[in-house]
């Protein structure tokens, strides 16, 4: 074999290796921006260890990695004997691009780097054995979300989508789009309320014939200005998580 082949050879060696250590992968996914994945993926991240899983969260956003900084994250990465060891927050091991950018600098990068950049994230790192790595996707189905699915070995995906038409219609081709790729799909009502509105994400699981996970509402709880998860400061939310995680367990992943 030549050397570059025989290194890709061993770099998909490496990347499967680890994959093959995590139980469940679930992605995180909308088509709109801004309608709470990440606040969604970190919560459900958090409950699942704090009930004493072994958890992974990655931050495959790769533009606006905010996983990190929604969890006040200030540590880098460290290396160990080569490999990535992921930061450890709130008993979840973080992967995220962001520990590798400056704050300000934006990320302007080509699919292929996009590509790259998410295959090495996971072949470098040293997770060691997950139950569930939960992936925070960027908006929409451009190349992150094609690489996460057709190379991460996804278990299934969960779609956030507010009660608002907008993004109940995109929230729909994304789950659409995850089904293209054969992974089951669940969903999530976030921001529900007085606001927009709610039942929508109920309304669009049904259409789609697919589980529905739970409605959160729109609340102070639930907002990014405090570094702790909200299912680990208030009773009432970590009540509606767990009924997230229970449906996803039962009828998303069995
Ligand atoms: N249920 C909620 N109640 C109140 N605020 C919320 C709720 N869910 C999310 N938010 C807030 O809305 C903003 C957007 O949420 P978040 O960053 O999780 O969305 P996103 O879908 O990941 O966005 P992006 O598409 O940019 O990745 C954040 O400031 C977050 O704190
Ligand atoms: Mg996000």
């Amino acid at each position: 074999m030549e050397t570059s082949s025989m290194q890709k050879q061993e770099q998909f060696n490496k990347l499967k290796a680890n994959l093959d250590r995590i139980k469940y992968k679930v992605a995180v996914l909308s088509g709109k921006g801004g309608v709470g994945k990440t606040t969604i993926a970190v919560n459900i991240a958090a409950l699942l260890a704090k009930k004493g899983y072994k958890v992974g969260l990655m931050d495959a956003d790769i533009d606006c990695p905010n996983v990190g900084k929604m969890l006040g994250i200030k540590e880098n990465f460290r290396i160990e004997d080569g490999r990535l060891v992921p930061v450890d927050k709130y008993g979840m091991k973080i992967l995220s691009m962001a520990f590798f950018q400056s704050d300000d600098a934006p990320t302007i990068w080509r699919g292929p780097l996009i590509h790259s950049a998410i295959m090495q994230l996971v072949e470098k790192s040293d997770m060691g054995d997950l139950d569930y790595l939960i992936i925070d996707m960027a908006p929409g189905t451009h190349d992150s979300t094609l690489t996460v699915f057709q190379f991460l070995d996804v278990s299934a995906a969960i779609v956030v989508t507010t009660p608002q038409p907008l993004a109940i219609m995109d929230a729909k081709k994304s789950s659409l789009a995850a089904r293209h790729f054969g992974k089951p799909v669940g969903i999530v009502e976030n921001m529900a309320g007085d606001m927009f509105g709610a039942g929508k994400g109920l309304e669009l699981a049904n259409e789609l014939k697919a589980p529905f996970l739970g409605s959160v509402p729109m609340s102070k709880e639930m907002t990014s200005e405090n570094p702790i998860p909200a299912v680990l400061r208030s009773e009432e939310i970590k009540a509606m998580f767990e009924e997230i995680a229970e449906n996803m367990k039962e009828k998303l992943l069995e």
